[in-house]
């Protein structure tokens, strides 16, 4: 009998492969970066191929790490940075463009158009989603428009897309050589193409972005012993390992978090952060600039839906300090740097580098640091940079609370950023609520594991897996609630300043 469960997690800068016991304990992990490569202002793209390679080599690194072999593992799952669009040819397996990345704006002037003649109100309220960049569906239009004989090979069915889960479970499960088209219900509804009610392609909505349905993959749950087929043994691998979980990576971190039950909410701190509160079998609609969007599915049961607050850059903002203006020499510094003052000093930075997401949805917001006066430092400039990671969280909360009318008692975090503790105590004292982080911070990797574990047995219900959470960390509100209301109001007032910065 199988002892453990991998997770492959694709995310935006790297990815890696991890191995979990029946606890969820971690035990091992291998993890490589892959290039950003930046073409021009506002566009975002990855190589696919590299991002194949580079999870061959973390898969084989860690199994042999661990001293592990494919009969130990009891099944696979994969999660994913979402929305990124890769669009290959099934006869070479080779790509048809750079992987178009989600943080990539170069799709504004089709999201704008949606808003002009209705279509942006039908894919609200089909999709969950506002007509934006970020989203899939504008970015294979874009390919099918600027890339030569795409199009024609996307109708004959030669073209396929997916999300960077489906184009390694496509080369896991053979690649040309009979590899499995499919996607799960969490990454089908970042497109804007799919109906969040019969969890299908709408036919409409393809129409919107003039997509053929010959190129999209099949839409499965999201775990499932049967769904996703197996590695190849000629893979990776080296060996066949069911396939058993697919999540987008948001998605995979609320399974890991174990917000199973309506009214559980997590907050994942990345490039981006990105709130999920668990709404149950309901599709909740929001009125205050959230999105809907399928939490999970677990096999045959009712997909549990979430209203998820994206936002687009908040640990990308701290590596901006470290590569673009050379402030600090690694991510971790900012704390450092940050801690030497005792607050703001009147200065407030908003990363506003793809526009403003949730609850904004402004593409017309670009970045500014403003209040600046010449007794400001590098270290107010540090300090500004934790501070709008987590007041953008603030902003996001507030929104879940008006959309859902419950006041929040906890914020449970994970993700890179909550290793900074100074960040994690603005965060607390932003929002007057304690912050609580989980012993396996890997939440997102966790995640996938349990969603493929869940559909072989290997863990029996959801229950067993919230015994496996702990509370490793908690940060308690220092802040008055004068001083919380100062330091919000000067933030809404830097976050006026950048709408309406581009046409
Ligand atoms: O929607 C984008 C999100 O899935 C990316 O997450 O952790 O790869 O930055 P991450």
């Amino acid at each position: 009998m199988a002892e453990f469960v991998g997770a492959v997690d694709q995310g935006t800068t790297s990815t890696r492969f991890m191995i979990f016991d029946h606890d969820g304990a971690e035990v091992a992990r291998h993890q490589l970066e892959h290039e950003q490569v930046l073409p021009r202002a506002g566009w975002v793209e990855h190589n696919p191929v590299e991002i194949w390679e580079r999870t061959s080599s973390v898969v084989q690194t860690a199994l042999g790490k661990a001293g592990l072999c494919a009969d130990d593992l009891a099944g696979v799952g994969i999660t994913n940075q979402r929305e990124t669009t890769v669009i290959w040819d099934r006869r070479t397996g080779r790509p048809l463009h750079n992987a178009i990345v989600w943080q990539d704006t170069r799709t504004d002037r089709i999201a704008t158009a949606l808003d002009r003649d209705g279509r942006g109100d039908v894919i609200r309220h089909r999709a969950g989603l506002p007509p934006a960049t970020y989203f899939a569906g504008g970015k294979i239009q874009w390919i099918l428009e600027n890339v030569p004989g795409v199009r024609e090979a996307a109708e004959r069915g030669d073209a396929l897309f997916g999300t960077t889960d489906t184009w390694l479970l496509w080369n896991l499960t053979g690649g040309r050589d009979g590899g499995l088209h499919l996607t799960d219900v969490t990454n089908a509804s970042r497109t804007m193409l799919m109906d969040l009610e019969t969890l299908d392609w709408d036919e409409e909505l393809l129409g919107f972005f003039g997509v053929p349905r010959a190129m999209l993959p099949e839409i499965r749950p999201s775990s499932s012993a049967e769904a996703y087929g197996a590695t190849r043994a000629s893979g990776p691998f080296a060996g066949e390992v069911p396939i058993t979980g697919i999540l987008g990576d948001q998605q995979a971190a609320t399974v890991g978090q174990v917000c199973f039950a309506p009214g559980e909410a997590k907050n994942t701190y990345g490039t981006g952060n990105f709130m999920l509160l668990n709404t149950g079998t309901e599709i909740v609609r929001s009125q205050a600039g959230l999105i809907t969007t399928p939490a999970y599915q677990l096999g045959d049961e009712p997909c549990v839906y979430a209203l998820e607050g994206s936002i687009a850059v908040t640990g990308s903002a701290v590596q901006w300090l470290r590569d673009q203006l050379g402030i600090i020499a690694g991510a971790a510094d900012s704390e450092h740097l940050a801690s030497q003052v005792e607050d703001n000093g009147g200065v407030y930075f908003v990363p506003a580098f793809s526009g403003l997401f949730a609850p904004y949805w402004r593409s017309d917001a670009r970045g500014a640091i403003v209040g600046l006066s010449r007794f400001n430092t590098n270290a107010h400039v540090a300090r500004a940079t934790l501070e709008a990671i987590c007041y953008q969280s603030k902003d996001v909360v507030d929104a879940m609370e008006q959309d859902s009318g419950v006041r929040l008692e906890v914020l449970r975090v994970d993700g890179g950023v909550t290793a900074n503790e100074l960040c994690m105590q603005i965060q607390a004292d932003v929002l007057g609520v304690p912050v609580s982080r989980p012993e396996v911070a890997e939440t997102t990797a966790l995640g996938a594991a349990y969603a493929a574990g869940l559909a072989v047995g290997f863990w029996k219900d959801t229950d067993e897996l919230r015994a496996n959470w702990h509370e490793s960390r908690r940060w308690e509100p220092t802040w008055d609630d004068a001083q919380r209301a100062e330091g919000h109001a000067g933030w809404r007032k830097a976050v006026d300043r950048t709408l309406g910065w581009v046409d």
